[in-house]
């Protein structure tokens, strides 16, 4: 169930989720930059609703909305005094594993929910609650470490490009692709590049939003121009997020971040991709196991060609897999691999063991 209400600019604040005690708001980024709209959820169906229709996006964000969303679950079955409760909120589980599909974050969280459901506790509410918080927290922290550790590797950089939306409205706050522009920018001004990100318009609609309410100068490019700015000298690094990395470093992001990769190595400009450790599925060997998300064509082909008989249709993954050898770096919040392989990958496991 959701309820609506707009906030007036003076009272914004980037944050794409906020528990209010007993609901999660989620700030619908469908509507911004135009209207700052937050819904209210206080069932798992309308959490899983909000990741699936892109209301929150962003691996991190979607993770985090779903463990909340597990919390809520358990609100409301444990509540009822169901003798099925567990099973209830099982289900729920499952249908928020359902919502997306590439990002891993969200599968991680909802493995860190189960487990603290599984605790032998007399208050299953406070123990889900306080893991989803938790997840939220380090989520945060994670962000600022790497924001540190992603502006020490660039240091010197004059400017940056970066691609979708990695900032607060991605992630927990502050963000990791974009947590680490806002590090750099901190410590001396770098020119900052957003491609626009067709056909979803998350940097057009969101990054250049975002680095805007920092008060952080930001250039908008359209994705074909990127071969050309390169040309130019105008970057030295491109900086982006991931959805999943799998454990030789290969990684999959925001659909057109392949293309960035194969035209950095053409131009000598650098790769870094920024992602907490929750983001590495240890479990996946390379990239090309990993599922790619295909949205509807209509988030693509403009309304007079989504008529029956219609000749045109389209084709729109809104991920692809970047291979480890086209990165500079991984940051992570645990340690920067550079020059990533399975071995780099693995010391940042080990240390997590
Ligand atoms: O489809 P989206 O907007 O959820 O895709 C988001 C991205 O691809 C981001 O780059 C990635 O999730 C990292 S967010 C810190």
């Amino acid at each position: 169930m959701t309820m609506q209400n707009e906030l007036t600019v003076d009272e914004l604040t980037v944050q794409a989720l906020q528990w209010t005690g007993s609901t999660l708001r989620v700030l619908d980024q469908r509507q911004l930059p135009e209207h700052i709209v937050y819904d209210e959820y206080n069932d798992a169906a309308g959490v899983t609703e909000a990741i699936a229709t892109m209301r929150v996006r962003g691996a991190p964000a979607i993770g985090i909305a779903a463990a909340y969303g597990v919390a809520l679950s358990v609100r409301r079955h444990y509540s009822e005094y169901s003798a099925h409760w567990r099973q209830n909120v099982m289900a729920d589980i499952e249908m928020l594993a359902k919502s997306r599909p590439t990002a891993v974050n969200l599968f991680w969280a909802l493995d860190q929910m189960r487990t603290a459901l599984n605790q032998q506790t007399e208050q299953p509410l406070a123990a889900t609650l306080a893991c989803a918080e938790k997840i939220h927290a380090d989520d945060i922290a994670a962000n600022y470490k790497m924001g540190e550790l992603g502006a020490d590797i660039i240091a010197g950089a004059k400017g940056v490009m970066t691609h979708c939306n990695t900032g607060a409205l991605a992630t927990g706050g502050y963000g990791t692709a974009l947590g680490v522009i806002r590090s750099a920018y901190k410590r001396n001004h770098i020119n900052v590049y957003a491609g626009e990100t067709r056909p979803w318009l998350q940097g057009m609609r969101l990054t250049v939003w975002e680095l805007a309410q920092d008060g952080i100068p930001v250039t908008l490019v359209a994705d074909s121009a990127a071969a050309w700015l390169m040309k130019s000298g105008a970057i030295d690094w491109i900086i982006v997020g991931a959805d999943r990395i799998a454990a030789n470093g290969d990684t999959a992001n925001k659909i057109g971040t392949y293309s960035l990769a194969v035209l950095a190595k053409q131009h000598g400009v650098k790769l870094m991709v920024a992602a907490p450790t929750s983001t590495i599925d240890w479990k996946t060997a390379s990239g090309d196991q990993i599922e790619i998300e295909q949205r509807h064509q209509n988030e693509l082909l403009p309304a007079c060609y989504l008529k029956e008989g219609s000749l045109v249709s389209a084709w729109n993954p809104v991920f692809d897999v970047t291979p480890a050898e086209l990165i500079s770096a991984i940051v992570t919040e645990r340690g920067a691999v550079l020059n990533p392989s399975e071995q780099g990958v693995r010391s940042l496991k080990n240390d997590i063991e």
